[in-house]
C-alpha cells in the first residue's frame, strides 16, 4: 500500500481563503477590522519565530494585529495587568500569550485571565469546560487543524479506534474530545502508558504528538497496514524540523493516509488561530445567548 500525503499547506490555504472572505464582510457589514493581540515574553527564538509568523499571516488576510514584546522579568501583576487592559478593548478581538511563559509565572493563573470570548487559543478553563460539554466556541487550534485536514481529505473516524500519544491540554485533550464527538473511540496515550506498541498496532487512526525523538518514535512496525498517521510531533533532528514519524517513506508504504513535517498539521495550527480570531471578532457584535 501507498499511502496518500494530507498536505497541510493547501488546506491551510483553502482555510486562509475563507477567513479572508469572512474578514473584508465583516469590515463591509459590521465596520469591524479583526485585531489579534499577541503577548510575548522573553527572548526565546522559537517563540518569536512563531509569533511572528502569526502576525504576518494575520496582516496577510487583511487582520490588525497587535505586538505586546515583554521582558522576561515582567511580574505576574504586570502580565495579568496587561490582559485584562487587552480584556476590556472592543478594538481586539482576540488575545494569544505565547507559551510556555518564565517559571515566575503561573500559566493557569494568566490564562484564566483572557476573556474566554478573546480567547482565540481555546485554552481557558471555561473554554476547555465548554469543550467537555459539547458547547465550545473557541476551540483549541491545533486538534480543530487536525480536524479540518481530515473533513478535507474526507477521512471518516466515526466508529474507528484512534490513538493518541499525549494528554496535554493543548493537543491530546481537546483532540479526544473532537473525536468523541464525531464517534470515534479514543485512547489517550503518555509516558506512563504500558504496552505502547499494542495499543497503536490496534488503532485505525494514530494520532502522535511527543515531539521529542530521543524518547518516542514511530515506526511502520508499530502501526497496522492502512492506519492513518497524523504526525503533530514537532523537534531538530539532524539541523531540520522532524515530525515523531521516524521514516516518513517507509511510514507512507504501510499507511493510507499520513501528514508530512514540515507542512501537516504546523500550517493548520496558525490557519485556525486566524479563524478563531474571525470568529471572536464576529461574536463581539452578536453575543452568545
Ligand atoms: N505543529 C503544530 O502546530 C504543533 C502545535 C502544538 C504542539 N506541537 C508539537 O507537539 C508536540 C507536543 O506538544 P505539547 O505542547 O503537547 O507537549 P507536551 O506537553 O510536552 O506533551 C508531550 C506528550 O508526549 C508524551 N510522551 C513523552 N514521552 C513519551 C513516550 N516515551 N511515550 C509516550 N508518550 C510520551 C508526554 O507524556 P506525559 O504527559 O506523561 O509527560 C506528553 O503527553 C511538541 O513537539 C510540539 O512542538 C506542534
Amino acid at each position: 500500500m501507498t499511502g496518500k500525503v494530507i498536505d497541510g499547506r493547501i488546506v491551510s490555504s483553502s482555510v486562509k481563503s475563507r477567513v479572508k472572505s469572512a474578514v473584508e464582510k465583516l469590515k463591509e457589514d459590521e465596520i469591524i477590522r479583526p485585531c489579534l493581540a499577541t503577548v510575548l515574553i522573553g527572548n526565546d527564538p522559537a517563540s518569536s519565530t512563531y509569533v511572528n509568523s502569526k502576525q504576518r499571516a494575520a496582516s496577510d488576510l487583511g487582520i490588525s494585529t497587535r505586538d505586546h514584546k515583554l521582558e522576561s522579568t515582567i511580574s505576574q501583576k504586570d502580565l495579568i495587568d496587561l490582559v485584562m487592559l487587552l480584556n476590556s478593548d472592543p478594538d481586539v478581538h482576540g488575545i494569544l500569550i505565547q507559551l510556555p511563559l518564565p517559571d515566575h509565572i503561573n500559566e493557569f493563573t494568566v490564562i484564566n485571565t483572557i476573556n474566554p470570548l478573546k480567547d482565540v487559543d481555546g485554552l481557558t478553563p471555561t473554554n476547555a469546560g465548554m469543550l467537555l460539554s459539547g458547547k465550545a466556541v473557541l476551540k483549541p487550534c491545533t486538534p480543530l487543524g487536525i480536524m479540518e485536514l481530515l473533513d478535507y481529505y474526507s477521512i471518516k473516524v466515526e466508529s474507528i479506534d484512534a490513538v493518541i500519544v499525549n494528554r496535554s491540554n493543548l493537543v491530546g485533550k481537546p483532540l479526544a474530545i473532537l473525536l468523541l464527538e464525531r464517534n470515534a473511540t479514543v485512547m489517550m496515550c503518555h509516558s506512563k502508558s504500558t504496552n505502547l506498541v499494542d495499543k497503536l498496532k490496534s488503532a485505525e487512526l494514530v494520532v502522535t504528538a511527543v515531539g521529542n525523538r530521543e524518547r518516542f518514535t514511530l515506526k511502520n512496525n508499530m502501526v497496522k497496514d492502512g492506519a492513518i498517521v497524523i504526525d503533530v510531533g514537532t523537534s531538530r533532528h539532524s539541523g531540520r524540523v522532524a515530525g515523531d514519524v521516524e521514516d516518513f517513506q517507509s511510514m507512507k508504504e504501510k499507511v493510507s493516509w499520513i501528514t508530512p513535517v514540515p507542512g501537516g498539521v504546523g500550517p493548520m495550527t496558525i490557519a485556525m488561530l486566524l479563524n478563531n480570531t474571525v470568529f471572536a471578532a464576529s461574536l463581539s457584535k452578536a453575543p452568545i445567548k
